[in-house]
């Protein structure tokens, strides 16, 4: 029963070992994983470097570090980087437009396109736009069936709060302008985009057509530092970068001089007192030396002189409007695209562009030689045996069992004589002749038992013959 059962088990028995795999924790000092982290806003980039990044920004649309890690299973702890950020807001309800009255002076003989003056778009604080309108109409002799023709700066991007006039406030003032632009107090940059039309309905004057441009739309984007929250994994080798909650932080003067002629920021979660070193001095080759920005990067502070270029992103483009003789309203024509950059930027918008420059610039920095990298927690398969308990039972009970058996059988049969052909036979026949004598006398096994248990012999030279046999002693 016990053998059948054995049997039937046999094919089964793979199913008690399995081989699966884990995911264990690697050894640090084997291989290692890494994610870029900024804790301060150096000097490393060139201006090459800033260059491709605004280009990046403004071309491209993903800007993802990419965490490094030799088994593709990796996690970091949560972890806050400092980098570039921009805020945008729509202020088309509080921008104004100042179009003053064309003064009609110096008109040429000529018809054709002549610049008028300009439209300005008024924010409630910062510079305005200097938006142009030309104005083909009416001028000179015009010829037979041209059509009249207004052309507008419809998209500017201009310049509102320029971080040149901010560097002289500080530098006369020691203080800061401390002007809040999209909800970042001292921005790096702030720019706006104001969209404009020509509307036909709100002309009261046909002599004054001034009077039809009138806004769409304006934006604001502000660019600064800020702080933000990481939280980095990789997955079968897929990445997952998620960044939480902004800190767009302050911008502040470091007391005491000598860090009084520079401008530092710090996150609001740094203390409000937070220490600037003394900024280190460094050689140079022209028996000059170079004093470099103070930072405490334990809490992401740092000052700095921050280049930015905000010509690569300003500009405007026209749109004509244009009325021929038979018709009774004006209507749109062409629009011209401008630079690659500003036809890519007044397509998107300042609000998808200026995040992206942010993002880009950060992702700049993060490359660049002042971050530092983060380790992170390398998980590797390992192979483990794993037992099925479960599937064990059945050749556990078996080998009880048997054991079981056996040691019941020895005991059952612990006076019997065992059913097994006896060696006294083969012995028997070696006896030497005198032994042998005896020998013949036994007809049955039971005899030849009982006689052997009286005999004693030892294999010993014969004393009739000349071989060995087994004498009695
Ligand atoms: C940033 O990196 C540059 C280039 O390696 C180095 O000269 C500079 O000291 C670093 N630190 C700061 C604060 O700029
Ligand atoms: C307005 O036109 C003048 C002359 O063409 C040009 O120099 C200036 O840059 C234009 N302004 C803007 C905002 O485009
Ligand atoms: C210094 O501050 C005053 C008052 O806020 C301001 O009018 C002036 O323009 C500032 N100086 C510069 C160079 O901006
Ligand atoms: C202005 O443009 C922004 C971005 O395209 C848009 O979100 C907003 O609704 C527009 N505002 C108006 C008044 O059209
Ligand atoms: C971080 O990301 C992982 C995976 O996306 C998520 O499970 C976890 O809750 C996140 N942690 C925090 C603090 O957001
Ligand atoms: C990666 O590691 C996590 C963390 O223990 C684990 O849950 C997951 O199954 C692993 N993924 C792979 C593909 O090894
Ligand atoms: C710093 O912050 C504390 C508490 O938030 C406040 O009492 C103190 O006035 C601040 N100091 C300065 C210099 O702003
Ligand atoms: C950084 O700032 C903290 C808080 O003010 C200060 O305790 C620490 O000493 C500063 N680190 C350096 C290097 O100055
Ligand atoms: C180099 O520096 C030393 C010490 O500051 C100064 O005496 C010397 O005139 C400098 N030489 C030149 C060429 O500037
Ligand atoms: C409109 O823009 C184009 C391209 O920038 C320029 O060449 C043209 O002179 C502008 N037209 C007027 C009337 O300003």
């Amino acid at each position: 029963m016990i053998l059948i059962f054995m049997l039937a088990f046999d094919p089964m028995i793979q199913q008690i070992l399995s081989y699966p795999s884990t995911p264990t924790i690697a050894a640090a000092d084997t291989i290692a994983a890494s994610v870029p982290q900024l804790r301060y806003i150096g000097t490393g980039l060139t201006e090459t470097d800033l260059y491709s990044a605004y280009y990046l920004g403004i071309w491209s649309k993903s800007f993802n570090i990419t965490p490094s890690c030799p088994s593709g299973n990796c996690t970091w702890q949560n972890y806050r980087s400092v980098g570039l950020c921009s805020q945008c807001s729509d202020i088309t309800s509080t921008a104004t437009l100042d179009c003053p009255k064309p003064t009609h002076q110096g008109y040429a003989t000529q018809w054709g396109p002549y610049l008028d003056g300009n439209c300005k778009v008024i924010l409630p604080q910062g510079q305005s736009s200097n938006t142009n309108l030309t104005f083909g109409y009416p001028r000179g002799q015009k010829p037979e069936g041209t059509p009249d023709v207004i052309t507008i700066d419809a998209n500017t991007v201009w310049e509102v709060a320029s971080y040149a006039a901010y560097e002289d406030f500080f530098f006369s003032n020691q203080t800061l302008p401390n002007k809040v632009y999209s909800n970042v107090e001292n921005p790096l940059m702030t720019l706006a985009q104001a969209s404009l039309g020509f509307d036909n309905g709100v002309i009261a004057h046909p002599s004054n057509l001034w009077e039809g441009v009138v806004i769409k739309n304006v934006t604001q984007c502000s660019l600064s530092y800020c702080v933000q929250n990481y939280n980095v994994s990789v997955t079968e080798g897929k990445s997952i970068i998620e960044k939480t909650s902004t800190d767009f932080g302050k911008t502040f003067v470091p007391p005491k001089s000598p860090y009084a002629d520079s401008t530092c920021w710090r996150p609001n979660e740094s203390p409000n007192d937070t220490v600037m070193p003394a900024p280190e001095t460094v050689p140079m080759t022209n028996n000059e030396s170079m004093i470099m920005p103070s930072r405490n990067a334990t809490e992401f502070a740092f000052c700095y002189n921050q280049e930015i270029m905000p010509e690569l992103l300003v500009g405007s483009v026209n749109t004509s409007y244009i009325k021929k003789k038979q018709d009774s309203k004006w209507g749109s024509d062409n629009a011209y695209s401008g630079t690659e950059n500003l036809g890519r930027i007044f397509d998107l918008g300042l609000h998808v562009i200026m995040p992206r420059i942010a993002e880009s610039l950060t992702l700049a920095n993060l490359q660049g030689p002042n971050s530092t990298n983060l380790p992170g927690t390398i998980y590797t398969n390992e192979v483990i045996v794993k037992v099925q308990w479960a599937w064990m039972i059945l050749p556990t009970l078996l080998v009880i069992m048997g054991n079981l058996f056996i040691v019941c059988t020895m005991y059952a049969s612990r006076k019997t004589i065992l059913w097994k052909s006896s060696i006294l036979a083969l012995l028997f026949h070696g006896l030497d002749d005198e032994a042998a004598a005896k020998r013949d006398q036994c007809t049955a096994s039971s005899r030849m038992e009982k006689l052997a248990e009286d005999m004693h012999v030892q294999l010993q030279s014969s004393e009739s013959d000349e071989h060995v046999a087994l004498c009695e002693r």
